[in-house]
């Protein structure tokens, strides 16, 4: 097989075979096939497309390309969930034991990764003793007996897409609909999900700006996980403001409690209730959707998902009293009002913007080696549809440095207020097959 035949058969609007696309899977890979080589291929793609089964075979190579996690020794249907980005989204905090709670097993694997804040893991360790470093056989322990387990990212997983993702990158070939649904979902069936929950964000903070986009996206990734056996599922969610109040590592934990107690923000109840809702039924823990969100609304109610958060951070080390004394969590020394300085509706939250604001305080990474500040962040005091008067604060800017002009601008830069009573539509569709 020469690479040469299988760009010019991709070029000419042909179908690759799923022999063509391991071999160049494989080859590039190991180093056999070089980037100028890929390059044109991959352009090739991003003009011509692929089908169905090209895209399901692109992603099974990419998977096959390293190790693949096995979660056989966990029982029940593991079901993982993917966000495609956003801004202070705590849905992964929420999720995790209110979903257990139903019995739905979650074996989750974490990294830390660059951002406005941290990662899962980099939350969780706000809470003091936390830790993800346990054996996969303590890992396997705990998510039988109590449902819940996170434990950081090993092994040497996709580096098939790690390699091609770098080459898009520089080869203006990212945005692709079949390259990006493949690449996402590579890298969840590595990590050993038998089922797959997606939130495809839209909007102003979003990778996908448009909707159309990203219900071409969710479309996409729900067919490869489908066709090759994964049972798939996913959301459309706005991305036209942060999600919730909090944008920060403690502050995200503190909000994650709220919420498991029934008293957390409106659009962050309602976004982890439907995909909550899903995962459930795809774990086989209620037959509709309807169905599971009145279970997890129950759980919610009758305490028990926040005694399974207990239950998982005390697994882990972690000082499980945070529950009831939030006081405990990793507190910033100055916390600053910002004002509004006109009156008014909250019509627009740039999150974007909004994101880099707290991560200017210390949230977030840039590089791997940057030390994260757990306890900074924001904390909204208004979201898009509110009223204003000029006086009221917008936000509480919660940091470890005095000076905090230049977060305060841009906090102030990106409320835009004016005469509209904006309402965002925060699930836009829902995708079950
Ligand atoms: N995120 C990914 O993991 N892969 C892509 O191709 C794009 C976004
Ligand atoms: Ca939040």
């Amino acid at each position: 097989m020469r690479m040469v035949d299988i760009i010019a058969k991709k070029r000419d609007g042909g179908e690759l075979s799923k022999e063509e696309i391991e071999h160049f899977i494989n080859g590039y890979t190991d180093g056999d096939i070089p980037d100028y080589q890929v390059s044109s291929l991959l352009m090739s793609i991003f003009f011509n497309d692929m089908t169905q089964e090209e895209r399901a075979n692109l992603t099974m190579a990419m998977v096959k390309s390293g190790d693949e996690i096995d979660l056989s020794a966990i029982e029940g249907v593991k079901v993982d969930k993917h966000s495609t980005g956003g801004v202070g989204d705590t849905t992964t905090l929420v999720l995790a034991p209110l979903v257990a709670a139903l019995d739905v097993p979650v074996a989750k694997m974490s990294g830390r990764g660059l951002g406005h804040t941290g990662g899962t893991i980099d939350k969780l360790e706000a809470v003091d003793g936390f830790h993800v470093e346990i054996t996969e056989q303590q890992f396997t322990d705990i998510v039988n007996r109590d449902k819940v387990a996170v434990i950081g990212q090993s092994g040497n997983l996709t580096p098939a897409d790690k390699k091609l993702y770098a080459l898009r990158d520089v080869t203006a070939t990212v945005n692709s609909i079949p390259l990006i649904a493949s690449s996402i979902m590579s890298k969840k069936i590595a990590a050993g999900a038998d089922a797959i929950v997606l939130d495809v964000k839209t909007g102003d903070g979003a990778f996908m700006k448009n909707e159309e986009d990203a219900v071409e996206l969710a479309r996409a990734m729900v067919s490869i996980g489908n066709n090759v056996g994964r049972n798939t599922m996913a959301i459309i969610s706005s991305m036209s403001e942060p999600l919730g109040y909090a944008i920060g590592n403690a502050l995200e934990v503190k909000e994650a409690i709220d919420t498991l107690k029934g008293e957390g923000p409106e659009d962050l109840t309602a976004l982890c209730l439907e995909l909550g809702a899903q995962m459930a039924v795809l774990g086989g823990a209620a037959e509709s959707l309807d169905e599971a969100k009145d279970k997890l609304r129950a759980v919610i109610d009758n305490g028990e998902a926040l005694e399974k958060f207990r239950v998982f951070l005390k697994n882990q080390g972690g000082d499980a009293s945070v529950v009831d004394d939030p006081f405990k969590l990793p507190q910033a020394k100055y916390l600053f009002e910002v004002k509004a300085e006109e009156s008014g509706f909250v019509e627009e939250i740039a999150a974007e913007e909004i994101g880099i604001a707290s991560a200017m305080l210390g949230a977030g990474r840039q590089t791997k080696e940057d030390e994260i500040d757990l306890a900074v962040g924001l904390v909204l005091k208004k979201k898009v549809g509110d009223r204003v008067e000029q006086g009221d604060t917008l936000a509480v800017i919660h940091s470890n440095s005095e000076d905090i002009k230049e977060v305060e601008q841009k906090i102030l830069d990106n409320y835009r207020i004016g005469s509209r009573e904006n309402k965002i539509e925060l699930i836009k569709q829902v995708i079950t097959e």
